[in-house]
């Protein structure tokens, strides 16, 4: 079987284990962080955890560039960018962002997490810098690089803002967990993971790729049953929490 066949297999695969992962996640929210619990073996500090499980993808992604048929191509200059900007922050700095209250992680989630990293930046990596055809210079000014990255940056300024806002929330209430009453906070309740999920919608669109897409769904089927776990969290230990605020989508989610 030569490589593209067996990327393509993998491919099908990975969007089959999403949906799998959706409906595994509805059920038991990832062991991690407030919904941690005992009885999942070793640990490590959530600053090592999140070091680990991160760190492939922009390793990885370089590698595939720095290795692929096409890179000579300014546009996948451009993707190597954004996916870097989004990863070497997420990987190199997130981590030491956690304050030592951060609870720790068990190794088994940081070992999921790391093949995640590892599948998700070979199928986009090698799809865009060996297995495509190339993107003309033309491309990033057609609608679907420009509304893409459009997205992707609006998700990533949500992200880290609403990430920032979590830590400066704990910093200043004292508490392990307080209840977030700040603008986009007082709508959903996980605007971080309304952010994160714009981010790899708008990369799917800007790069117009299976392998992008397969990203985008597996970060919606990750995101999206943990922010309802979040949200009924929220509910159960903050009084008064707000009955009608949402998880992530108003009025939908
Ligand atoms: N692409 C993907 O599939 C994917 C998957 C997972 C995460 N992520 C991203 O990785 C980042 C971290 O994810 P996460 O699941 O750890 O997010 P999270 O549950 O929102 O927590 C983020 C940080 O804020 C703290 N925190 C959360 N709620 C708080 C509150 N009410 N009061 C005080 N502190 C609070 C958490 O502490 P504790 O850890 O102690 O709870 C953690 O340190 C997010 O930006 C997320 O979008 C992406």
């Amino acid at each position: 079987m030569d490589e593209s066949a067996f990327f393509d297999i993998l491919l099908r695969s990975w969007f089959a284990l999403a949906v799998v992962m959706f409906v595994v996640l509805l059920l038991r929210p990832a062991p991690y962080g407030r919904h941690a619990t005992s009885g999942w073996g070793p640990t490590l500090s959530a600053r090592a955890g999140w070091l680990l499980m991160e760190s492939p993808a922009p390793l990885l992604f370089l590698l595939w560039f720095l290795t692929g048929s096409q890179n000579g191509s300014d546009v996948l200059v451009v993707f190597l960018l954004m996916w870097q900007a989004h990863y070497v922050h997420r990987a190199f700095v997130y981590p030491f962002t956690l304050g030592r209250t951060a609870r720790p992680i068990p190794v088994l989630v940081v070992l999921f997490g790391i093949l995640f990293n590892v599948v998700n930046t070979y199928l986009n990596g090698r799809y865009l810098f060996t297995f495509t055809a190339g993107y003309g210079v033309e491309w990033l000014s057609g609608w679907r690089f420009v509304c893409g990255t459009l997205l992707f940056a609006a998700g990533y300024v949500l992200n880290r803002y609403s990430d920032m806002v979590l830590r400066r929330e704990r910093i200043a209430s004292g508490l392990r967990y307080c209840r977030v009453e700040r603008g986009i906070f007082r709508h959903i309740c996980c605007p971080n993971y309304l952010g994160e999920i714009l981010i790899w919608i708008g990369w799917a669109i800007a790069t117009w790729s299976l392998a992008g897409l397969s990203f985008a769904v597996w970060t919606a089927a990750n995101l999206m049953p943990r922010a309802k776990a979040h949200l009924q969290w929220c509910r159960e230990h903050f009084e008064d929490y707000p009955a009608g605020r949402s998880a992530l989508i108003p009025g939908i989610w």
